[in-house]
């Protein structure tokens, strides 16, 4: 038979395969358990206290303290020593790397993660000039009294607090291992099976596995990405449910589980602990290759014979990796924020969005053709509801081929765009990293010609198969892979695409139909002769590093990429989005939604979304209005669904849903200015935008496993609505000042739960009191269209009458606001008076941004009414001060003090004294 007749057989046969799935569920058995993978099963078998490596030659060299790992007793190739490298940064970050020796000529060099770290990270190290040994163990200082201590038999490493208080450590328990590259000797089996796949594995087992304990922890957080709750649960130990690890192996999992340890879309093996003492330490562990993470619950070493410091609360876990080094990172705390901070000044900050791309974001697999674009662009405006992006799922594409628009469907696609740019919208289309191979394909040919594919074991380009049928992957570690790419994007070679375009990134894990868990076999080989299972986890960091870079490249380094991608790994964050994949229009997924994304936010991705309405299946109309009423406070806000559902745009449930879904939307929109002030923090602090409650409130143990509330910056607390028809909720609200209730304005305390009342209209969300929270109240068809409207500020007094809260505007698009073309401003309420105050450093020779943008209304929670008006400084003008509405809808009764029309500008300093 023909090889295209196979192929297309083999098409036919698969789609049959997938459209059967439909209806089917999560397929556990297509995806290994720890007991079919087996460096997980010999990891998990060793005991506490196996490790007898010791340190030897303790010295300083090059600013870092080294030593040498050898047995106790050295048996065979266990005599080849392993290199132990201790360096300190600043801020309070401990690095640790063990790796083989190079001077003893290993098979190969292990591989170790590139262009992770960013470069400013490096220029932070501090040269150690001294070490103080006892013998038994060399210490360094770290900063802020903090120390790394070296044990040398067993080895073991630890920092502490200037009270001698440990607060991370590796090797504890004795549980690390390293195996070492080796020649196969007779007897051997280097070969592993998993179902109808066999792994070569050329250079045997070269696992790593050790435990780190975290002091003063009352839970562990982080190592996303899992469908399961924010706070860790044991997965080993006595009373604990015996589990699976939690897997980080990036997969495409077909309608995943709400609650599972399993692996899903990405990888970031990044954990971060908290306690009562409201403090917080973290480690991070870069390294790319499938990792397994046990969090061991208490009591699990009890027969091990470890004594470990009793006095304060402590989690053990345990870390396995199948290939890579050890390259590891300890961060201090002290507070939450702190930690996350650190974690992010080693892989990047978050990269500062375009404005459009906070709003809302309208997709489905599939909108047909321009015509179905065209009409569902015009019902957001007859049902008067704002969007600002519109998405086209692989169908717009010429047979899967990408970068091309499908002839009959598509066929004027800049026109379509610009249609949508004129009224203030974007488009995003998706370009996924399988190449179909066709000879007719440009892309292809460019591709096979330069040898720019991931090759096969034999050394043959690696043919799988995915939405196009046959294709091949291109190398994207190879940066120069990665340049080509980029150009790809520029206007001449993406022909169709217009300014007003960005991408979508999916399927990057990378999702190979046929390939063994649905991925690239782990000996497909990459640039440099680095085996697939050595960077599996990064290879949709560098897809989404390649996309990013092309859209800078085509907006000549002036215009901030979007990019979206399923796949990510540590330092994703610095390329744009992320969602969590194909979840389920069911309550359970709406729920786990929250944990997902606050998770994803400490690991530094701050830019996330869940699919709202659920991609697979048809949401009744309440959980389609639920989810939209919870995802308005998501980062990433965007309505997603199968091509196999029923249409779900917002105005196909009846008047009263289009109302609701429409009030959601507007919601998000009323507050653009205040998450776009979150997006600038996140992008300076790596402090996410939805944040679990104990990062606000560190001290208070009853948020420690709040994962059905969260913070949307340190001044929104959104709770969501899980169940259907809800008549009641009970909501925690922390700390000691009250709450305000976004809608009515009505203050309950704080430090308490509430039993409140549910209604349809909305999901409870409280504003903090003490905070101000800047606003836009009128409703555009864009964020685009907005840009001039005036601002509300809404002062929610404290206990004190005082009340802070921020505003970051730029131009929305491009970099100038990193030369300090940007406006930021500080507002204090106290003693009756509220004050704008600059917070941009000025300094001369920086560009400007300049703002006509006035304030309208000034809205004070919690004041009590009286006073008839307000002196504005230093216009010396005066404002009327009346009783109106909390919200400009229609219906809203007038209840709150207002400041009316003070017409202040943004970019101004200026007070306003209440009289
Ligand atoms: C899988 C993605 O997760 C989903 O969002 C998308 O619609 C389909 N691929 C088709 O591209």
């Amino acid at each position: 038979m023909r090889k295209g007749m196979l192929n297309a057989i083999f098409l036919f046969v698969f789609l049959l395969f997938l459209s059967s799935q439909t209806v089917l569920s999560w397929k556990k058995d297509e995806f290994r358990n720890c007991n079919q993978t087996p460096f997980c099963k010999r990891a998990r078998s060793r005991k506490p206290g196996a490790c007898s490596l010791i340190a030897h030659d303790v010295t300083i060299s090059d600013g870092d303290l080294t030593a040498k790992l050898l047995p106790k007793e050295p048996e065979g190739d266990q005599i080849k020593p392993l290199i132990l490298s201790l360096s300190i940064y600043q801020h309070g970050i401990l690095r640790l790397k063990i790796d083989e020796d190079p001077s003893l000529d290993p098979q190969k060099k292990r591989f170790q993660v590139p262009d992770v770290i960013i470069p400013e990270f490096e220029t932070t190290k501090l040269w150690l000039q001294r070490v103080t040994t006892d013998g038994a163990s060399s210490i360094v200082y770290l900063s802020d009294g903090y120390e790394a201590v070296l044990r040398h038999d067993p080895f073991e490493i630890y920092i502490r607090d200037g009270d001698r208080k440990r607060l991370v450590s590796l090797n504890s328990h004795g549980l690390f291992d390293f195996e070492q590259l080796r020649d196969k000797k007779e007897g051997d089996d280097f070969e592993e099976r998993f179902r109808s796949h066999t792994d070569t594995r050329p250079y045997g087992p070269q696992s790593i596995s050790f435990d780190v304990s975290f002091y003063g922890a009352d839970f562990v957080y982080g190592i996303p990405e899992h469908a399961t709750s924010l706070a860790l649960k044991p997965t080993r130990g006595p009373n604990v449910e015996e589990s699976e690890p939690y897997r980080l192996f990036n997969l495409d999992v077909f309608e995943y589980i709400h609650d599972s340890p399993f692996g899903l879309y990405g990888s970031i093996p990044f954990m971060i602990s908290h306690g009562k003492s409201g403090k917080s330490s973290g480690f991070f562990w870069l390294n790319a290759a499938e990792m397994e993470i046990d969090v061991l619950g208490d009591g699990w070493d009890a027969e091990a014979g470890i004594s470990l410091p009793t006095e304060q609360g402590r989690i053990d876990t345990f870390w396995m990796s199948e290939a890579g080094v050890v390259d590891t990172f300890f961060f201090v705390g002290p507070g939450p924020k702190d930690v996350v901070s650190q974690y992010t000044s080693v892989t990047g900050r978050p990269s500062m969005p375009q404005l459009f791309a906070t709003a809302y974001h309208q997709c489905r697999w599939n909108y047909r053709d321009e015509e179905d674009v065209e009409n569902v662009d015009s019902k957001f405006d007859e049902y008067d509801i704002p969007y600002d992006v519109l998405w086209l799922d692989i169908e717009h594409t010429d047979g899967k081929r990408y970068f091309t628009w499908d002839k009959v469907f598509f066929p004027h696609p800049e026109e379509m765009q610009r249609k949508l740019a004129a009224k203030g919208r974007h488009m995003v289309t998706i370009v996924d990293p399988h190449i179909k191979r066709d000879d007719s394909f440009q892309l292809h040919k460019e591709a096979t010609q330069k040898g720019y594919y991931v090759k096969d074991a034999t050394g043959k380009d690696f043919e799988g198969w995915c939405w196009p049928g046959s294709s091949s992957y291109l190398d994207m570690v190879n940066p120069e892979i990665r340049e080509w790419w980029a150009e790809k994007f520029l206007y001449e070679n993406y022909v169709g695409s217009t300014p007003s375009l960005y991408i979508w990134n999916d399927m990057n894990e990378p999702s190979v139909f046929n390939g063994p868990e649905v991925t690239m076999p782990r000996d497909a080989l990459h640039y440099g002769a680095i085996e697939h299972r050595e960077l599996h986890n990064a290879y949709g960091y560098y897809f989404h590093m390649g996309t990013a870079n092309g859209l800078l490249k085509r907006g000549d380094g002036k215009d901030r990429p979007f990019v979206l991608s399923r796949a990510m790994f540590a330092g994703s964050q610095r390329y744009g989005a992320v969602w969590t994949g194909d979840n389920s229009a069911d309550w359970d997924q709406l729920r786990v939604s929250v944990p997902m994304i606050l998770t994803l936010g400490l690991a530094g991705m701050s830019f996330s979304g869940a699919d709202v309405g659920g991609f697979f299946g048809n949401p009744e109309p309440e959980l389609l209005v639920r989810w939209y009423q919870l995802g308005a406070y998501y980062p990433f806000f965007r309505a997603h669904a199968h091509q196999d559902t029923k249409r779900r745009e917002p105005w196909l449930f009846g008047g009263r849903n289009t109302e609701l879904i429409r009030s959601a939307i507007h919601v998000r929109y009323m507050l653009l200015p205040y998450f776009y002030t979150l997006f600038r923090e996140a992008n300076i602090s790596g402090v996410p935008v939805a944040r679990p409650l104990w990062m606000e409130f560190p001290c208070e143990e009853a948020t420690f496993k709040n994962d059905e509330a969260f913070m949307v910056g340190n001044s929104l607390l959104v709770q969501g609505i899980y169940t259907e028809r809800a008549k009641h909720v009970s909501v925690y609200l922390p700390g000691k000042q009250s709450w305000y209730d976004l809608r009515s304005g009505t203050a309950y305390r704080g430090g308490m739960a509430h039993k409140l009342e549910v209604s349809e209209e909305s999901i409870p969300a409280f504003q903090r009191a003490g905070s101000i929270i800047p606003r836009k109240d009128r409703f555009r068809r864009s964020s685009t269209h907005m840009v001039n409207d005036p601002y509300t500020l809404v002062v929610a007094l404290n206990s004190s009458q005082a009340a802070e809260g921020e505003l970051y505007v730029d131009d929305g698009k491009s970099f100038e606001f990193e030369q300090g073309a940007y406006i930021h401003r500080r507002f204090v309420f106290s003693d009756g008076k509220l004050a704008s105050l600059n917070m941009a450093p000025t300094a001369l020779g920086k560009l400007q941004f300049s703002s006509e943008c006035i304030v309208e209304r000034i809205i004070l929670l919690g004041y009590t009414p009286g006073p008839k008006s307000a002196l504005i400084e230093p216009a010396n003008q005066k404002a009327e001060i009346e009783v109106g509405p909390l919200q400009l809808q229609r219906g809203r009764e007038a209840a709150v003090v207002t400041i009316r029309k003070p017409g202040v500008r943004i970019a101004d300093d200026w007070s306003i004294k209440i009289l």
